[in-house]
């Protein structure tokens, strides 16, 4: 999979790259991530990427020219599958769209910044407008990060443990069931007993009781969608 990065700030999304899973799926080559500064693809002397609202209100627009330049630039060279705008005002992310993401081959996300982009950017060129979330960053680099360690972890072969992604909350719109490691007891903190019976069927049985109360307690809302 290979994921273009379209942002004014390249340094605030390098990091979360440069450890741990992701990093190590990017040495492996089960992904490619590349970043693009807005402010190469400006044509003037001062590399302007936005400018003052028509029809006045406060708050810059993020110019059409560079961004088409840009997109247009990397879709000279390969197809995309998806163009994804981060916005506040997108959809809100899921398991079930990170599911759908991570099979894609190539996809372009573009990070908003100020006010947003000019709206013919999104009619011209977005195919899916994306949220982290009801509440307003101060641009979409953040939640590009998120949304790219959500898809890069469930890239085939990234985790060690291929199931381990299969049981993570929110994968059967349940939350994860308890788990626990060594010591067995401390401070008189027990681990359940059942979990040393090596009995596999009733422990699985037991995880799905204590995945479906733990969202039934938490996150009701799950299990009415
Ligand atoms: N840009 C600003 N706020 C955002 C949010 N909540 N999700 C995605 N991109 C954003």
């Amino acid at each position: 999979m290979r994921i273009d990065i379209i942002t004014v700030l390249p340094e605030l999304l390098k990091s979360p790259f440069e450890a741990s899973i992701l990093k190590r799926a990017i040495e492996a080559d089960l992904v490619e991530v590349h970043f693009h500064n807005l402010r190469d693809y400006t044509t003037d002397n001062y590399k302007s990427i936005d400018d003052t609202q028509f029809g006045g209100g406060a708050g810059m627009v993020m110019m059409v020219e560079p961004i088409d330049k840009c997109i247009s630039a990397l879709k000279e060279q390969r197809e995309y599958d998806e163009v994804i705008y981060m916005t506040p005002d997108g959809e809100t992310l899921k398991q079930g769209i990170a599911n759908q993401l991570s099979m894609h081959e190539n996809i372009i996300i573009l990070c908003g910044h100020y006010k947003g982009v000019d709206q013919r950017v999104r009619d011209q060129f977005i195919t899916r407008e994306i949220s982290i979330g009801d509440y307003v960053l101060s641009g979409g680099e953040l939640g590009a990060a998120v949304l790219c360690d959500a898809i890069i972890r469930l890239i085939p072969g990234v985790l060690g443990n291929e199931t381990s992604a299969l049981t993570d909350s929110f994968q059967d719109n349940l939350l994860a069931p308890p788990i626990y490691t060594k010591p067995r007891e401390y401070k008189g903190w027990k681990v359940p007993e059942l979990l040393f019976s090596g009995n596999f069927p009733k422990i699985e049985k037991w995880r799905e009781e204590q995945a479906y109360e733990r969202t039934k307690k938490l996150r009701p809302d799950l299990l009415d969608e």
